[in-house]
């Protein structure tokens, strides 16, 4: 079982006085993936400027693991569900859900849980990848959940 508590207080150390969020984000993602056992991947994508013309992305931020996919779109793949549906998405077998972005063919489950806005709007997602089928359950996405309320007090 993972300790979210622990994980809880050790983001609170990392980010105590510390303003620089790229600074934060980064501690955030080595954490995540140093203390959540048996992941292949872990970071953040945000909400960020379109391509000239373009709709908006999520693009890629923070993160540990295998050079990722840039940009996602909107209401596709796993992230983009979590963004358009603004609630976590968690998904037991990757290749079963569809329009799946496969970043990392290591990746067989995954767990996505938004980050908001104080106004409620999602501006990100954190992103848990792992070589596991179903390592995501309940306490994982509390945990989770828990985790991005925290760092969204200093996005
Ligand atoms: N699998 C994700 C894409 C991001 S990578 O897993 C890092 C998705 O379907 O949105």
């Amino acid at each position: 079982m993972t300790d979210y508590v622990l994980i809880q207080a050790q983001l609170a150390a990392l980010i105590e006085g510390e303003p620089d969020r790229v600074a934060n984000l980064a501690n955030a993602a080595a954490l995540l993936k140093s203390e959540v056992p048996d992941l292949n991947w872990a970071g953040f994508y945000f909400v960020g400027p379109p391509r000239v013309g373009g709709p908006q992305e999520l693009v890629l931020g923070p993160f540990q693991g295998l050079p990722a996919c840039i940009r996602l779109p909107f209401n596709q793949g796993v992230c983009g569900t979590a963004w358009a549906r603004n609630q976590s998405v968690v998904v037991t077998d990757v290749h079963a859900f569809e329009g799946h972005i496969a970043c990392d063919s290591a990746s067989e489950s995954e767990i996505v849980v938004p980050l908001r806005s104080r106004e409620g709007t999602v501006v990100g997602v954190l992103d848990l990848d792992s070589p596991t089928k179903a390592r995501f359950g309940e306490a994982d996405r509390l945990g989770l959940e828990a985790f991005c309320r925290t760092l969204e007090a200093i996005l």
